[in-house]
């Protein structure tokens, strides 16, 4: 696997991120909400877009997984570390970096849904509609991609290249 090009540029990141923090701030103008970052690869945009949110907020942080390596879901997502924080009642916005079968925020749904919040968001920096198998709703989404693999801004192949300050095309 090697980089290609880039497809998102930092300046386009950042202002895209300070744009969702905008909208958030105002959706959520008289409430607190929870932002609850799913490990690792939402880290990175995770920590830009809680400084762009302008309210109080509060932060929780959840670790998934489901690529083993690879670039292709292998559609069994487990929780490798738990929600710590109390969730009941709370309005939630789930922060992840890329949707795209839609298995892993099918799975996170189900999880938050037990905790019985007051309501759940997501918000997604990307998303790439054309690969769903179980559907999605996104509230808040940075960029549409393609069907390309991409790296960078946290998003990683086999662990690797989370630390991009861009967002890059990947080809095997
Ligand atoms: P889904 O369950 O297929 O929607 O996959 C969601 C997870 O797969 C994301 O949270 C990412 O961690 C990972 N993922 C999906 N597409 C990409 C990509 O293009 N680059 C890096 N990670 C990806």
């Amino acid at each position: 696997m090697e980089i290609e090009s880039t497809l998102i540029s930092e300046a386009e990141i950042q202002k895209r991120v300070w744009e969702l923090g905008q909208q958030i701030s105002e959706d959520y103008s008289n409430r607190e909400p929870v932002l609850v970052c799913v490990l690792k690869g939402a880290a990175v945009f995770f920590a830009d877009l809680f400084r762009t949110v302008s309210i109080p907020v509060r932060c929780e942080f959840i670790q998934l997984s489901s690529y083993d390596d690879r670039t292709e879901s292998s559609g069994h997502v487990r929780t490798v570390q738990g929600l710590n924080g109390n969730l009941h009642n709370a309005d939630v916005v789930v922060v992840e970096d890329i949707v795209d079968t839609g298995q892993t925020l099918s799975f996170l749904m189900k999880e938050f849904q037990a905790l019985e919040p007051a309501s759940v968001k997501v918000c997604s920096l990307l998303n790439k509609p054309t690969r769903r198998i179980v559907s999605a709703t996104i509230d808040y989404v940075g960029f549409e991609i393609p069907d390309t693999f991409v790296v960078g801004y946290g998003l990683d192949y086999a662990q690797k290249y989370r630390n991009l300050r861009e967002i890059y095309h990947i080809k095997a």
